[in-house]
């Protein structure tokens, strides 16, 4: 008989809350279309609460290893956020070098956008992930005292905004749709930093002339995602200003339980990491309530970037053909159906999809 090893390993690491909850139904589907192998690690907030830590201290070595790395939620309602996400999201993202975060947004034929006539949308948001605002450069001084003072510096790097610019424009070559690429600054107002994000948007878009640009003050852009969302393709920001659109990009598609999400080193030399835009969600946790395709949807995208292009679009029409149809819906998109259904219901339009071709 033949044995087939699995091509890759991946390391898991369900976290806290509804992670628990949506990971395993995402492997489940993953299970359906491609073997792989995986490694589960219970780190998070309840390892914290044993350990005064969220990962051991190797654990980044150990992550080091692997092909990719599945992430469910990171958050705990007794624990700072400050805490939980310093000791395992972040850190992870910078040292793998995982610049560029990934979070697409697109309107499925039969979701409801919360926006009248928003028309078609089909952007992604390309957001810088190792410096910018999340660098953690600064200090308290006379700390806890009234004359306290914080300092956090912005880090702006010409190697790291060319290089996720540079992501942006290869991957508006790739999806070869709009052909455009949006830039989100602020250098009215922020004369260093978003200075040098110009300039170095400039300088890349000269790489790519046959490639639209248009650059966007971050404010106007709120405005502009609301007004005309169809408008956009490929959208690059700073770590702060791609985090903020991004959750407005997952909402006017109709529910952050559907934004998937992939931290990339385009470079391959570290594991990317694969993580649904959504948190812990502790208000709805463990009611077995939660979407589960926006984690689905990453592992989508985690097949996709390890080179399994058909077994990743066969999730992805899956999940197209569940949501066109309407009748099974977790409550966030207004349907009474459990988590488990709704896997259930992406598992059975895999397979009836994958008779029809
Ligand atoms: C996200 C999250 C994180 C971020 C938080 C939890 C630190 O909001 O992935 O968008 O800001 O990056
Ligand atoms: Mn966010």
């Amino acid at each position: 008989m033949l044995s087939l090893m699995a091509q890759f390993s991946i390391a898991v690491i369900a976290g806290d809350g509804v992670g628990g909850e949506v990971v395993p139904e995402a492997i489940r589907v993953l299970d359906r279309v491609t073997k792989l192998d995986y490694t589960y690690f219970d780190w998070g907030s309840e390892y914290f609460l044993h350990h005064r830590r969220m990962m051991p201290a190797d654990a980044l070595d150990t992550l080091r290893k692997f092909d990719a790395i599945l992430l469910g939620a990171i958050g705990h309602p007794d624990i700072p956020d400050h805490i939980t996400l310093n000791g395992l999201l972040l850190p992870i993202r910078r040292a793998f070098d995982q610049y560029a975060n990934v979070r697409p947004a697109f309107l499925y034929p039969g979701v409801a956008s919360p926006l009248a006539n928003a028309g078609p949308i089909d952007m992604i948001v390309v957001r810088e992930n190792t410096e910018g605002e999340y660098a953690q450069v600064g200090g308290f001084l006379y700390q806890h005292q009234p004359e306290e003072v914080a300092i956090q510096t912005a880090v702006f790097t010409r190697r790291g905004v060319e290089r996720v610019v540079r992501h942006a424009f290869e991957l508006a070559v790739r999806r070869n749709k709009k052909r455009k690429v949006t830039s989100i600054t602020k250098s009215n107002a922020q004369g260093f930093g978003m200075v040098l994000w110009d300039r170095a948007f400039a300088k890349v878009a000269a790489e790519f002339p046959e490639i639209d640009t248009e650059s966007l003050l971050v404010d106007a852009a709120a405005m502009n995602f609301v007004r005309r969302p169809a408008s956009f393709d490929v959208v690059v920001g700073s770590n702060l200003f791609g985090d903020i659109l991004s959750d407005l990009s997952a909402v006017i598609t109709g529910s952050i339980g559907l934004a998937a999400s992939a931290n990339l080193d385009p470079t391959r030399k570290n594991p990317s990491m694969f993580e649904p835009v959504h948190g812990s969600a502790p208000d709805i946790a463990g009611r077995g309530v939660v979407n589960p395709l926006a984690m689905i949807l990453s592992g989508s995208m985690m097949l996709d970037h390890l080179g399994l292009a058909e077994a990743a679009k066969s999730i992805e029409r899956a999940v197209a053909t569940l949501l066109a149809d309407g009748k099974i819906r977790t409550p966030d998109l207004g349907g009474i159906s459990s988590t488990r259904e709704v896997t259930d219901a992406v598992i059975a339009a895999i397979n009836g999809n994958a008779h029809v071709h």
